[in-house]
């Protein structure tokens, strides 16, 4: 059933790399093939880094379309998981990890139902409660994705795929469900995909042709080479909004006698270390 999974949580403030528990799914022997999606937070209350992970399972064919829905949130106060009961919509699909953000928080997931339209789950870390979020009215058929913008939630939405005619808008939501465009870019550039919005008003993207990480500002049309080398042989580049928190994963005497937490990470995850991957 996919259990094989190797969770860990690294702080790179910190310097800090924990490895999960196992996750107390008590999944059937009838459910066949998953969709998942996971999501990192922080609770004040308890100062507690969480991560709460969704599986969705179908049935075995031939025996209807039915689906279900589980969760488990880890706490790293104890380093233990609990069960959750989501109320999604069975029909719901979850979205690839790049269509998520992070605000307040919230954990926010862009998904994309059956019918092909977008629609925003939630999950507050706090009170561990989903919820759902309208999306902007964009035709359905558009590109988008989850980001920050002026400190508040935004969508980057777009028509990708189309150098020197694509069009991005930024919409952001000011109340719940309330959404305002606030910047349309219209990139003069080649062949591209985009991945974030940066200061404000600024594009990045990835060129295709060449596999650079460009910044590009609307204003004076300057393109940016931000000098990463991307590994044509890693599939995927992200970009994400990243807020450093000295909160410690570990508590007390945890810590002592530990290694380098990318070597941590290097062992746990069987990877190959950085120096040799790219000679
Ligand atoms: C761990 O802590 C969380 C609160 O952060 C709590 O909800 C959960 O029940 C605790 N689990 C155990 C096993 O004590
Ligand atoms: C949405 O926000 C706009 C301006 O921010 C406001 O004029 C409008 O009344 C709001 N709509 C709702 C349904 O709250
Ligand atoms: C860390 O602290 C716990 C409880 O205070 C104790 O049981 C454990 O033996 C300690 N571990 C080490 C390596 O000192």
């Amino acid at each position: 059933y996919g259990d094989d999974v190797c969770l860990g949580l690294w702080n790179p403030a910190t310097k800090e790399f924990r490895t999960l528990p196992p996750a107390p799914f008590e999944i059937k022997g009838f459910f066949t093939n998953h969709d998942q999606q996971f999501g990192l937070g922080f609770d004040l209350l308890t100062l507690d880094y969480k991560v709460v992970w969704i599986r969705v399972f179908w049935d075995m064919p031939g025996q209807g379309a039915n689906n279900r829905v589980y969760a488990c949130v880890y706490s790293s106060c104890n380093n233990s998981w609990k069960h959750l009961t989501p109320e999604f919509p069975p029909s719901s699909t979850l979205s690839a990890p790049l269509d998520a953000t992070y605000l307040n928080r919230v954990y926010y997931w862009l998904c994309r139902g059956l019918d092909d339209i977008y629609t925003i789950r939630s999950f507050d870390m706090d009170s561990e409660q989903f919820g759902e979020i309208q999306v902007p009215h964009i035709p359905s058929e558009h590109w988008g994705t989850l980001t920050l913008h002026g400190g508040l939630l935004a969508m980057l939405t777009g028509d990708p795929g189309k150098p020197m005619t694509s069009i991005y808008n930024v919409w952001v939501m000011k109340q719940e469900g309330n959404w305002s465009k606030v910047l349309t870019i219209q990139p003069h550039i080649d062949a591209h995909w985009p991945l974030n919005i940066w200061d404000n008003d600024k594009m990045v993207f990835e060129i295709t042709e060449t596999s650079q990480l460009v910044l590009y500002d609307p204003k004076t049309r300057q393109v940016t080479d931000l000098g990463f080398q991307l590994d044509l042989f890693i599939a995927g580049c992200w970009v994400f909004n990243y807020k450093e928190s000295l909160v410690p994963i570990k508590r007390g005497n945890e810590t002592q006698g530990e290694d380098n937490a990318v070597e941590q990470i290097e062992r746990y995850f069987y990877t190959i270390p950085m120096d040799e991957a790219s000679s």
